[in-house]
This record gives C-alpha cells, sequence and structure tokens, in this order.
C-alpha cells in the first residue's frame, strides 16, 4: 500500500518562494509515489485576525496555487480544512493530553508573541495560538499520515504530533500512526530578502521581505535590487555572508545549479550584474507557474475542493468513531 503524505498552507498573507521551495514544490515530486493530502489550513489562519472577505479570496487563491504549481487532482487530494468538522473535534480530545508547557515552548509560538515574554503579554495571547500545534497534530493523526512534507520551521510542531499519537495510543490502544518529519536540506529555509537572520515569511511586515509567487517582473526585479548584502562585495558562498548565501540558495534551487558554481560564475562581476541575472532567472522560474495560475478558474478550484471533501469526509469520520469508542464516548 502506498504511504501517505499530509501538508498545508494557511490562506493567511501572500505565498512566496520560500513555501515554494521549502514545501510546495516538495509536494509535486512526491505526489506520483505517495498518496497525498494538500490542506488550506483555514482553522490555522484565524489564529491571527483575519478580514471575512479577504479570508474567502485567500483560501480560493492558495487552493489556485495548488494547482498552478503542479498538485495534480488525480493524483492527489486538495482540501480546506474547515469543511471537515473532524479536524476541530480531533483536537479537542488531542488538547486533554497535551501539557501547556509543551506548546508554550514552541518557537513559533515565542516569535509570534514577540520578544516582550511579560506575564502580562503572555495573559493576552489568544488561546488559538497557543492550541495552533494541536491543531495541526489533529489534521495529521486524522488520516494516519507517515510523511509530513514540511519545511525547517515547522519540525518542533510535528514532533509534537508524534508525542501525542505515541501517548493516546499508550494511554487507549493503538490507534494512530506515529508520522514522520520529512524535510529536504535544499530550500528548507529561505531568509528573509531584508533580514538574513530571519526567514522569509509571509506575515513580515515589509513587502521587501519576500518575493511573492505572483509579483510581476517589475516587482521582482525591485525587491531584488533592494534585497540587503553584506559588507564588501565578494560573491562567495559562506556563512560569513548570510545575505548573499541566501541569494545564491535561492538562485540555485530555481536554476538546478550548485551555489558554488553560480559563485564563481559571478566572482568579479559585483552585485549589480549578479542581482540583475537573479531576478531574471526568478522570472523566468514564475513565469509557467503564473501563467497557469491565471488560466484556472475559481469554479475549476471550488470543484475540486469539494471532490477533495467528499473523498476525505468518511477517513475522517471513521478515525473519530475508533478515537471516541476508546476513549469512552457512547
Ligand atoms: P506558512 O507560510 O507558515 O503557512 O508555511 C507553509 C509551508 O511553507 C510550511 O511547510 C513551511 O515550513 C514552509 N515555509 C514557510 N516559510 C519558509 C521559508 N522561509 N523557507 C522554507 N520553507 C518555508
Ligand atoms: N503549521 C503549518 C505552517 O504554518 C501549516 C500546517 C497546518 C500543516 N497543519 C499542517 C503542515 C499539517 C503540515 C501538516 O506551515
Amino acid at each position: 500500500m502506498q504511504k501517505t503524505i499530509f501538508s498545508g498552507v494557511q490562506p493567511s498573507g501572500n505565498l512566496h518562494l520560500g513555501n515554494y521551495l521549502g514545501a510546495i514544490r516538495n509536494w509535486v515530486a512526491m505526489q506520483k509515489k505517495y498518496s497525498s493530502i494538500f490542506c488550506i489550513v483555514d482553522l490555522h489562519a484565524i489564529t491571527a485576525p483575519q478580514d471575512p472577505k479577504q479570508l474567502k479570496e485567500k483560501i480560493i487563491e492558495v487552493a489556485k496555487i495548488y494547482l498552478a504549481a503542479g498538485i495534480d487532482p488525480e493524483e492527489s487530494t486538495i482540501f480546506v480544512q474547515s469543511q471537515i468538522p473532524q479536524h476541530a473535534e480531533l483536537m479537542w480530545i488531542l488538547n486533554t493530553i497535551t501539557k501547556t508547557g509543551e506548546l508554550y515552548k514552541m518557537t513559533q509560538f515565542k516569535d509570534k508573541v514577540g520578544a516582550s515574554k511579560t506575564k502580562e503579554n503572555l495573559l493576552s495571547v489568544d488561546a488559538g495560538l497557543l492550541n495552533y500545534p494541536i491543531l495541526m497534530a489533529a489534521d495529521i493523526l486524522l488520516y494516519d499520515v507517515h510523511l509530513v512534507p514540511v519545511g525547517e520551521d515547522q519540525l518542533q510542531h510535528i514532533e509534537l504530533a508524534r508525542t501525542l499519537a505515541r501517548r493516546f495510543n499508550d494511554r487507549f490502544g493503538e490507534t494512530f500512526t506515529v508520522p514522520e518529519p520529512y524535510v529536504l536540506k535544499e530550500g528548507m529555509r529561505i531568509m528573509g530578502l531584508d533580514n538574513p537572520a530571519k526567514k522569509m515569511s509571509k506575515s513580515a511586515p515589509s513587502k521587501y521581505n519576500r518575493i511573492e509567487l505572483l509579483d510581476s517582473p517589475d516587482e521582482i526585479r525591485e525587491k531584488i535590487r533592494k534585497a540587503v548584502t553584506d559588507s564588501g562585495s565578494a560573491i562567495e558562498y559562506s556563512d560569513e555572508q548570510p545575505a548573499i548565501k541566501n541569494l545564491l540558495n535561492i538562485f540555485s534551487l530555481i536554476t538546478n545549479t550548485h551555489p558554488k558554481k553560480i559563485a564563481s560564475n559571478f566572482e568579479d562581476q559585483g552585485y549589480k550584474k549578479f542581482k540583475e541575472d537573479l531576478a531574471g532567472s526568478i522570472i523566468e522560474f514564475l513565469s509557467p507557474f503564473q501563467k497557469k495560475y491565471h488560466e484556472t478558474s475559481d469554479a475549476e478550484v471550488l470543484m475540486q475542493l469539494k471532490n477533495g471533501k467528499e473523498k476525505l469526509l468518511s477517513i475522517a469520520e471513521k478515525k473519530i468513531k475508533e478515537v471516541k469508542k476508546k476513549v469512552g464516548f457512547i
């Protein structure tokens, strides 16, 4: 039997090259080999305030991005998290076997709460943000997923899903498959263009942090032109030059060329030429994807999401029934 993979992206902010290179591209490559489920995690998205009208548009946009990036609905299932109520139901049960300490230590939580983790500050954080990783565990455990392809930033969350699967199995008897993370070294962490110490992120306040997947050629050129560089002017692939290293990583991933080879090609050419060529390569790389995105209709997307929901609902219902029985519900 084929192993199952599951992953998801939040329909908040604008998807960027980090999402594509760290996650979605790997899903496309894996879908032939695995039984694949890709989710639009709208329940996760509302852990930050969302404008309802915009959220609705974003859900469709992310589904369209999946399809345009090459997720094939014949091979894979795409669906919207909130349309399968068993995610929230399983989350509640998993809540009761999770320690709050396991949640407070999460790096993503700490990052989102910000630097000022005073007691007062923590008391004013929404419970949803703290409990976010339990919902993610529910997403994964509901479908007996074997592998979870994500970027490196999600490893801690998958570790919690593993812990909760084992804990539930120990307490109530064998119920859940213990999932494994699947992180490709390449692309696992694309850093911000405005700050190579932090990952490229949908929620970074400045648009100069990221290349968005739907950016126009002019926007891409402008953002790469403004990307921070290191002191000096050498183009070298080294940890001493984190900004250039990040740009070389991006260049390498989209052209399938070793970053050191690219560095040597541009050795004496200066940042300007390097950046012009990088911007050109990104534009070329995104162009077929963007064309497909604009050709995909909302009706097509809605149909695929409906199919996905119908395919998964019976699996989710069966699993929740088993869980409830084990817990002792009648
Ligand atoms: P998010 O943007 O948090 O919804 O993340 C969706 C997926 O993209 C997850 O698998 C992340 O690990 C991955 N991802 C997000 N940002 C980056 C990044 N800067 N580099 C690599 N992967 C990323
Ligand atoms: N938390 C993930 C992120 O922000 C998204 C996500 C939600 C997810 N549920 C998941 C990823 C289940 C993999 C599996 O990137």
